[in-house]
């Protein structure tokens, strides 16, 4: 090309929990069964989708309107109904103005991040969801900012490590939380949500909760939506129905935004993104529609309780592993674990009996800047199909990976986690 297409850099980021897909493709076609416990698709782990919901959405199919565009901010019918669920809270009160639906919320990330002036920067935990640190890179041209979150303490935050960044930092206009957290399964209390909402309220920030795992929840835990404890604080919630539905092909989030005309940079920042929706016209139709009926139907608490059970049952899955650093999940459903400081390193390998396989995983693994955790990754596929990420793919210097509980037959679930324990010491001993 006579001029560069790419920023410098740029080309080289990688969202490694769909990249390591091709390569277990790849494996896949040498004999190789894989486990997908990369990817939080509960669909892909065989979850049943009851045939009442089906229903629902097939009558809706038979209904014209689902075909057409629908508002850009969304199908007005369901955002009242959105309105109604969040404003009988309490907390913080929304009109069905403060709510944009997007085309799944990875859209919705993409747009809260490009919207903002490329000096402006949001904070987040480390670890982080791919997403959200991949559109923080991507607007600012530069590594996120982030904050800990304690992998010897629950995985909760380090709240001087996030003070200390707002301090040394006047370009940070917002804080970024998932609660419940992907990768790490931790629930913020409400203390220290009110915390945080504080640290935001002092240094005149906004900020952005990622709740797209709210009703996720389990070991007698209990979320607060940021809307409970946001007081005059401007924010955006990020919710959708991927997860909880779960229906992950439906492309279909949202964003509810409170105090949204509290500040006069907050409500233009906010009028960019819903821009960046017109442009686009609007998301789609059918699977907004179907919201409310849903989850109001008699059988959907009862569903969704049911699939909470299996993933607090694997909630401790790993804690038997001495070499690893392993802490109950109590939402969401994955579990990030980190290796004991200096456990691994890069001469480190398991036996692979399939010599193509072997050669091919060593030929991957053995470029440089490869780090040890990719690599023990690598070597956990090729020798047992069990396809997990590693924990410095979520933006942490800690090496560990990432699994996830979705399995859903119990007995398979258990042999994963097995062969995982099992494994370790292989490669460790090796
Ligand atoms: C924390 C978090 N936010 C957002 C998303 C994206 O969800 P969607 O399917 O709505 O794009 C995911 C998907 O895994 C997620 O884990």
């Amino acid at each position: 090309m006579r001029t560069d297409l790419v920023r410098p850099g740029s080309g080289e980021l990688t969202y490694e929990i769909r990249n390591i897909v091709n390569v277990a493709e790849k494996l896949q076609k040498h004999g190789v069964r894989i486990n997908w416990e990369n990817i939080g698709d509960p669909i892909v782990k065989g979850e049943v989708i009851p045939e009442w919901m089906k229903e629902i959405v097939a009558k809706a199919v038979m209904d014209n309107s689902t075909w057409g565009y629908c508002h850009t901010r969304g199908v007005l019918q369901t955002r009242e109904y959105i309105c109604e669920t969040t404003n009988s809270r309490g907390g913080a009160q929304i009109t069905p103005d403060d709510i944009i639906f997007f085309n799944g919320l990875g859209d919705a990330i993409a747009k809260i991040y490009g919207s903002l002036r490329s000096e402006a920067r949001v904070l987040m935990p480390s670890p982080s969801y791919t997403t959200h640190t991949l559109g923080e890179i991507g607007h600012a041209h530069s590594a996120p900012s982030l904050f800990r979150l304690k992998s010897e303490d629950k995985w909760r935050p380090d709240m001087d490590d996030l003070r200390n960044h707002i301090k040394y930092n006047p370009n940070i206009c917002a804080i970024m939380i998932i609660n419940p957290d992907n990768p790490t399964g931790m629930v913020y209390t409400e203390e220290t949500l009110r915390e945080i909402v504080q640290i935001a309220r002092e240094n005149d920030l906004f900020i952005i909760a990622d709740e797209v795992y709210i009703n996720i929840v389990y070991n007698g835990e209990k979320t607060v939506p940021i809307s409970d404890v946001i007081g005059d604080v401007p924010a955006i919630s990020l919710k959708g129905i991927s997860k909880e539905f779960p229906w992950p092909g439906s492309r279909c989030g949202w964003i509810e935004v409170y105090n949204g005309n509290s500040d006069e940079q907050f409500r233009k920042y906010v009028n960019l993104i819903l821009t960046g929706k017109m442009n686009e016209v609007c998301s789609t139709t059918l699977p907004q529609t179907v919201i409310p009926e849903i989850v109001r139907h008699p059988e959907y608490t009862l569903y969704l309780q049911e699939r909470i059970a299996c993933y607090e049952k694997m909630s401790n899955c790993l804690s038997q592993v001495p070499a690893l650093q392993v802490n109950r999940t109590n939402g969401a459903f994955y579990m990030a674990v980190a290796f004991k400081d200096g456990l691994l390193n890069h001469r480190q390998s398991i036996s692979i009996a399939n010599s193509e396989v072997k050669e091919l995983v060593e030929g991957l693994v053995n470029q440089p800047g490869v780090s040890p955790d990719k690599r023990f990754v690598y070597h956990i596929l090729a020798a047992t199909g069990i396809c997990i990420v590693p924990l410095s793919s979520f933006s942490t210097p800690l090496q560990g990976f990432r699994v996830t509980l979705l399995e859903k037959d119990e007995n398979e679930c258990r042999r994963i986690y097995s062969t995982l324990s099992e494994k370790i010491g292989e490669y460790l001993n090796s």
